[in-house]
């Protein structure tokens, strides 16, 4: 049996994996600690919340008392950091809020880690941290050792939180490992990005606002394999090493937009092309040569099969994107605590 700190599990991806995990791992105990920003949604975690292998803390990770404290009560075995800032528009807005959660709450678990010990501490990280690729150049791949070079406060705070860690390994002979994914999409995704956003809109019959040309190229994942990946990362990585994810499936954004329309029976002039955002990263393209040959991972899903699931299920769950445009999700708080 083994303990789980999971951060950030009320928000997308954190949410599917303890929704994966908690059910493959009974004997396991997962935590959750999440600050329930605006990203953070209690009714992600709904299906998980009575199993006895699970347990929910609302706490900030930037909050050094009451992170020491749950390390001394808990014992946790591995350390999980979902917890993030992670939307590129909202960076642009406001930058300081990526730098204080992405970076010094970062910090604030690592020396937790230091204080309490633990087997591995995981930071998810992004291939956001590699900067972009040109458009013209197919035959180029982010590879572990790509030069960081970032573009948006997003993958700047993503970037130094790395160094941070690798920095801690380095120094203080910490156990971490470090994956970078490239974009995911699926179940819970908070209909601010991209193809979530897209579905709603053209569920309304809305304009589909596609910033520039639509010509920017992302390597886009189903979450669940993002999810196997980590799992294999933290079990079986080696210390000190970071883990590219990606299943080689490129798209433009016209692309994806299209592909949306069609499965939903909408017509395209719905796409309304808009202001582009300013420092657009062109082009993502991971290379996971390394977790496909070391750790034996593979995807499940290609891009076809994914957003032919990830559309069913926003058709499926209506209630819980509604709950989430109408701000209805944000009152489990005021639910909890009246
Ligand atoms: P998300 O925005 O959906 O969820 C983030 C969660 O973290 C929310 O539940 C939020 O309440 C919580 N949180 C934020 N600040 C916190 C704090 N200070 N203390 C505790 N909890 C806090 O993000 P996501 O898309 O699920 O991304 C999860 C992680 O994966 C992030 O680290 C992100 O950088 C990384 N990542 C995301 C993608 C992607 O495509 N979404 C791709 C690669 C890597
Ligand atoms: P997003 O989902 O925000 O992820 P990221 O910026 O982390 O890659 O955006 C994915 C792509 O879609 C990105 O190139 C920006 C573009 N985009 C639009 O064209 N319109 C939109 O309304 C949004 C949210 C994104």
């Amino acid at each position: 049996m083994a303990k789980f700190l999971v951060t950030g599990g009320a928000g997308f991806i954190g949410g599917n994996f303890l929704h994966i995990m908690v059910n493959k791992y009974p004997n396991d105990q997962y935590v959750c600690i999440d600050a329930l920003t605006y990203a953070g949604n209690m009714e992600t975690l709904a299906p998980i919340m009575k199993k006895p292998n699970f347990k929910f803390v609302h706490e900030n990770i930037c909050n050094r008392e009451a992170v020491f404290k749950l390390f001394e009560e808990e014992k946790f075995d591995y350390v999980i950091n979902f917890a993030a800032e992670s939307h590129v528009d909202r960076s642009i807005e406001n930058p300081e809020i990526f730098l204080r959660t992405n970076i010094l709450g970062t910090q604030v678990l690592m020396d937790a880690c230091r204080e309490y010990g633990i087997k591995r501490y995981h930071q998810v990280s992004t291939d956001e941290v590699y900067g972009d690729l040109p458009l013209d150049r197919p035959d180029l791949f982010f590879h572990e050792d790509t030069p960081i070079h970032t573009s948006s406060p997003y993958s700047a705070s993503k970037a130094s939180a790395d160094l941070l860690v690798l920095a801690y390994h380095r120094t203080f002979k910490l156990p971490v490992t470090i994956s970078r994914c490239s974009n995911n999409y699926g179940p819970y995704h908070f209909p601010e990005k991209l193809i979530p956003l897209m579905i709603q809109k053209a569920l309304r019959n809305e304009p589909l606002p596609v910033y520039g040309k639509g010509e920017n190229v992302r390597d886009w994942l189903y979450v669940g394999d993002h999810c196997t990946a980590i799992d294999l990362v933290v079990r079986h990585g080696r210390d000190g090493e970071v883990y590219n994810i990606g299943g080689h499936n490129e798209r433009t954004n016209l692309e994806v937009v299209k592909t949306i329309l069609k499965a939903l029976g909408k017509p395209e002039t719905l796409i309304t092309y808009v202001k582009d955002r300013p420092g657009h990263d062109l082009r993502y393209a991971m290379d996971p040569t390394k977790i496909e040959t070391e750790l034996g991972w593979k995807p499940e899903h290609n891009f076809d099969t994914g957003i032919q699931a990830t559309i069913k299920w926003n058709l499926e769950n209506q209630e819980w994107l509604k709950h989430v445009e109408s701000g209805e999700y944000m009152n489990w708080l005021e639910r909890q605590y009246k």
